[in-house]
């Protein structure tokens, strides 16, 4: 199954068979119990035109572990920040690296690149998708239940980590909810997609409706990186979406609280609920690294 990875980029999770989305898993677990060296002088390039922590650093530890190596591109300090055209760089890149991540705004500029790269292409985040995370998530969900199935609810707004959860669970066949106020619902295309795979999709405005039988409790920012100037509007649309110990008590008993990073104590989730025995999150966090070794050893 890992075979038929081999030279793919990785865009979406919906561009993958849910067996190859489960062997990569399985390599994600094989490379944290023993590491091997199975990119031995590979290069990867990473393009960035946004902030990150975990993104950046567990690529880049990634590819170092792994006996590659990874180029940190800040989108600013190549000529691509000064109008070289996507389609150019994706080849030019080509000629140098093994493999490019990028994290940026537009999904068609990832789209693009894969489109005129002759090496795999990695989304790293977009405005639309976050499918690195979702993989991960999926690890650390396996990780605590050891199997992928049961309830999900995804509290707050319908942004990239709302699209990368739906494609991961209709995927793997886990129930989602989704619960976000007017105006801020999950992707149309996401729920579409989701709904064609067959999966058990509900997108609702009450976050209490959602948790309920949960088995998984996720949050995201309000405010994302690109839409800064509607913070305050955010904080007031999204009154009443805190995920707090109360609302934690409605899903099941054995529920975790997992969140992306970085977090907003007291803004979509409770610090009490962040700090507190359900959460995941340090080791959703490890688990980039761990997930990612599995994509760059596929790909790569
Ligand atoms: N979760 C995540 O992608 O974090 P960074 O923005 O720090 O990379
Ligand atoms: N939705 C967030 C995720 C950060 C990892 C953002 O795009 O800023």
């Amino acid at each position: 199954m890992l075979g038929s990875l081999k030279g793919r980029d990785f865009l979406s999770l919906k561009d993958f068979e849910r067996e190859e989305i489960l062997s990569l898993l399985d390599l994600a677990v094989k490379l944290r119990e023993n590491n091997q060296l199975l990119l031995k002088d590979k290069v990867l390039g990473m393009i960035f035109a946004k902030s990150s922590t975990r993104t950046r650093i567990s690529f880049e530890v990634g590819m170092l572990q792994l006996g590659g190596h990874a180029i940190f591109l800040s989108e600013r300090d190549i000529q691509l920040g000064r109008g070289e055209t996507v389609a150019d760089t994706a080849r030019v890149l080509s000629r140098y690296l093994d493999g490019i991540m990028i994290r940026t705004f537009a999904q068609s500029d990832v789209d693009e690149l894969a489109k005129y790269a002759s090496i795999p292409v990695i989304n790293g985040l977009t405005d639309f998708d976050h499918p690195c995370q979702g993989l991960a998530d999926l690890l650390t969900i396996r990780d605590n239940f050891g199997v992928l199935n049961g309830k999900l609810a995804f509290i707050g707004d319908g942004n990239n980590m709302a699209t990368a959860l739906i494609f991961a669970a209709a995927k793997v066949g886990m129930e989602i909810a989704i619960a976000s106020p007017s105006g801020y619902e999950p992707d149309p295309v996401a729920v579409r997609v989701a709904k064609n795979l067959g999966a058990s999709i509900s997108v609702t405005k009450d976050p209490k409706e959602a948790v309920k039988g949960a088995y998984v409790v996720y949050t995201d920012v309000w405010t994302s990186m690109g839409q800064e100037k509607e913070t305050e509007l955010r904080k007031k649309a999204f009154n009443g979406y805190q995920v707090d110990k109360k609302l934690m008590e409605l899903a099941d008993k054995k529920a975790i609280f997992l969140h992306c990073l970085p977090a907003h104590r007291g803004e979509e989730v409770s610090a009490e609920v962040l700090e507190g025995p359900q959460s995941r999150v340090f080791d959703e966090a490890e688990n980039r690294l761990h997930a990612q070794k599995a994509i760059l050893a596929a790909l790569l």
